[in-house]
């Protein structure tokens, strides 16, 4: 699958840049719809830290489901996810401390909410589209079980849900500026 997915790297710079797709919007459970996209100013750029943070007092509903991000660090991250969400609103929504993850808000213009997926949880996921697949091609650390997390909807049926972050991580984007000032 690696291969097929390397033969890809141009059209992403292309068709991926040349306009901002809205963010997936998965269906919804018993789950209320959460804030997305995130306020401006967010700091969902390459270098923001935001820590896990907790709400008191807050029953656990239903449409609940707990899912665990490996950080780069090796740190585990348990969060309490709405069923409907994306893995990246799960991050935004609970303040996750991945770096630069999620930099496009969930437009498929970055592949910086690049996760990494157990087998058996994997093969269980809603197909990749073509637009997911051309980002991925541009993501670092590329493996066969690797999707983006603004495309993978929660559901309850993964609780317990263990998603690794890649050590390395790319915006395409920035890259792109780079490769442009440095030809000027
Ligand atoms: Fe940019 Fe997923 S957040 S591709």
């Amino acid at each position: 699958m690696t291969a097929q997915r390397t033969s890809g790297l141009v059209r992403p710079l292309l068709s991926g840049l040349r306009a901002r797709r809205r963010p997936l919007l998965c269906a919804r459970g018993a789950a209320e719809q959460s804030h997305w996209p995130p306020e401006q100013g967010s700091g969902r750029g390459l270098g923001s830290s935001r820590q896990l943070r907790d709400v008191p007092g807050e029953a656990r509903s239903a449409d609940q489901v707990t899912v665990h991000f490996i950080n780069r660090d090796g740190e585990k991250l348990t969060a309490t996810a709405k069923e409907g969400e994306t893995l990246l609103e799960v991050v935004v929504n609970q303040n996750l401390a991945i770096d630069g993850f999620g930099a496009c808000e969930g437009t498929l213009a970055c592949s910086t909410c690049h996760l990494i997926f157990e087998r058996d949880v994997f093969q269980k996921l809603d197909a990749i589209s073509d637009e997911e697949m051309d980002m991925l091609d541009l993501a670092y650390g590329l493996t066969e079980t690797s999707r983006l997390g603004c495309q993978v909807c929660v559901k309850k049926s993964m609780e317990g849900l263990t998603v690794q972050v890649p050590v390395e991580v790319s915006d395409i984007r920035r890259e792109l500026e780079v490769g442009k000032q440095s030809k000027q």
